[in-house]
């Protein structure tokens, strides 16, 4: 009995080693297209296009059935809304994305809201339930999961309550997902916005993950069968001392090298509103100044960095929708190269 229970756990953790592996596998990444509604509201609106569900859904719809996309994209991550959409003809976005060899996640957590008692700083809500909400996802045929925990910097914070109260909860989603079976994308993300330095990003992405280990390790989280989406080390937004790509790149992966274990099969990086071409070039300057040093697979899991142009190019118009989804693909293909180091500033001019 105790023999059989061992295998079945077995079993289990290779399944979720192998999905993990696949996230990252053939220099393919992630597709983002997990915004709640609203963010997505707030996206369409900046640019006119009218907040309604069935925008939402149509432009879902074009993202998914964008011809090719599987050739540089190997999971897309989906909101609650979405999972449970279906295309213009009735079949359900779901099935399509499996149909193209991509694997279906979802975004579980319930937003990041106001800490009580720590003004300025965040925390991820969504455990409550989490159990039963994940055996549905789990039904409809997702295979990995994603929870955002945000970091914000500023004067005296981030604190070690929020770092804390984020890794714990990060790492009771991740025990929970694997329970079900799925994949979790733990994702702390360090806010860009504000003053600091190349160097204090650093400092703070560094005490981050490393809480965020501690806690996965408490939690018993089988670390073969995770993904660690992290920020870049990037200075903030409007810190006068601007960093080069190399001095990013640099940063980011030494601080890595020092905080993610290298049983972790990849790292897939959140864009955090840097543009698409600023993220394809860090990506590939990581690859190409640590080639043969990392230990995992570095990759992308972009929503802003690959959907944005293509976002404005659709702009609520089917006659768009053509244009709009080769831009699309031009953003995954370019991340596709900038994980093999490929990645050059002419490949922009060729789409312009
Ligand atoms: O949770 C955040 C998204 O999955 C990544 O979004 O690439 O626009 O930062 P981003």
């Amino acid at each position: 009995m105790e023999k059989k229970m061992r295998t079945d756990q077995e079993m289990d953790s290779t399944a979720l080693t192998d999905t993990a592996k696949m996230i990252v596998a053939d220099d393919k990444g992630l597709l983002a297209i997990d915004e709640s509604t609203p963010t997505c509201n707030r996206r369409f609106a900046e640019i006119g296009i009218p907040q309604t569900l069935e925008n939402r859904r149509a432009y879902r719809e074009w993202i998914i059935k964008t011809p090719g996309l599987g050739e540089f994209i190997s999971g897309m991550i989906l909101y609650d809304e979405t999972i449970r959409q279906h295309d213009a003809d009735g079949y359900p976005f779901i099935k399509i994305i499996a149909d193209e060899g991509i694997i279906p996640g979802i975004k579980v957590d319930t937003g990041a809201k106001e800490l009580a008692g720590h003004p300025g700083e965040k925390i991820t809500e969504g455990l409550d339930g989490l159990r039963d909400r994940l055996r549905e996802y789990s039904g409809m045929g997702a295979r990995f999961a994603k929870w955002r925990a945000v970091i914000a910097m500023g004067q005296g914070i981030p604190g070690s309550a929020c770092i804390e109260a984020n890794a714990q909860a990060l790492a009771r989603y991740a025990a929970l997902c694997q329970e079900a079976g799925l994949v979790p994308v733990v994702e702390a993300e360090v806010l860009m916005d504000g003053v600091h330095t190349l160097g204090q990003c650093r400092e703070t992405t560094t005490a981050v993950l490393h809480a965020v280990f501690n806690q996965l390790y408490m939690q018993g989280v089988c670390l073969e069968g995770i993904i660690l989406k992290p920020n870049m080390v990037v200075p903030g937004l409007i810190c006068p001392q601007k960093a080069t790509t190399d001095e990013v790149a640099d940063a980011t992966v030494e601080c890595f090298l020092r905080v993610v274990p290298a049983a972790v099969p990849g790292i897939a990086f959140l864009s955090g509103g840097q543009s698409g071409e600023l993220a394809s070039a860090r990506l590939n300057a990581m690859q190409v100044r640590f080639a043969g040093k990392m230990p995992w697979g570095l990759s992308f899991s972009f929503a802003r960095a690959i959907q944005q142009p293509a976002l404005a190019i659709w702009h609520g118009e089917q006659a768009n929708v053509p244009a709009a989804q080769q831009a699309l693909y031009h953003r995954a293909q370019c991340n596709h190269a900038a994980r093999r180091g490929l990645y050059a500033r002419e490949m922009e001019w060729a789409i312009a």
